[in-house]
């Protein structure tokens, strides 16, 4: 009887260590996953997933999340007029705001977009997600191009 116990915790204790490390297993690989997937994505793909992050939690509050804005008070992004023939509007406006008349896709506005608090790195990576997002034309936006418009 005695060495039935034994063998019953012997058998216990392997079943958990087992499990132990068959679980420990899974989390490595999930990590290993996430890490195949990240290196899997283009220069491009990682910027716009970056400044997706920027989109969200600074300019959707005011443009919206289908970056269709609100009529009469924030202009629309989505197929946006404005900066369709000149990306560097767009990151001006991030940069250094814009106020006054404008107008956006045959719509007027006359209000004010303060300068947002994002780095340098950060305004380029949102306005490359606006260019590739919401039914724009595509193109990228560097550090470089940022500081040329910064005033
Ligand atoms: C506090 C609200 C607010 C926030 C936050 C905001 N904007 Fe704006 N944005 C405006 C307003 C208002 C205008 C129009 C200004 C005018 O009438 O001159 C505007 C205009 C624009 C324009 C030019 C017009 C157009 O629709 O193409 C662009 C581009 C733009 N914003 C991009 C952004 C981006 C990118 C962010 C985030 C980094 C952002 N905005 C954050 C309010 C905001």
């Amino acid at each position: 009887m005695k060495a039935l116990t034994n063998y019953l915790i012997l058998f216990c204790a392997l079943a958990c260590l087992l499990a132990a490390c068959s679980g420990g297993g899974e989390n490595k690989k999930t990590a290993d996953d996430f890490k195949a997937k990240s290196s899997d994505m283009s220069p491009l793909e990682l910027k716009m997933a970056e400044g997706k992050k920027v989109y969200d939690k600074t300019c959707l509050a005011c443009h919206q999340a289908n970056g269709n804005g609100v009529d009469g008070a924030f202009p629309p992004l989505t197929k946006s007029d404005f900066f369709a023939g000149d990306k560097l509007k767009l990151v001006s406006n991030i940069v250094n705001g814009i106020k006054g008349e404008i107008t956006v896709n045959g719509k007027k506005y006359n209000t004010e977009m303060p300068k947002q608090p994002v780095s340098d790195e950060e305004a380029a990576n949102v306005a490359t997600y606006v260019l590739n997002s919401f039914g724009n034309s595509g193109g990228e936006v560097t550090v470089e191009e940022v500081l040329s418009v910064k005033k």
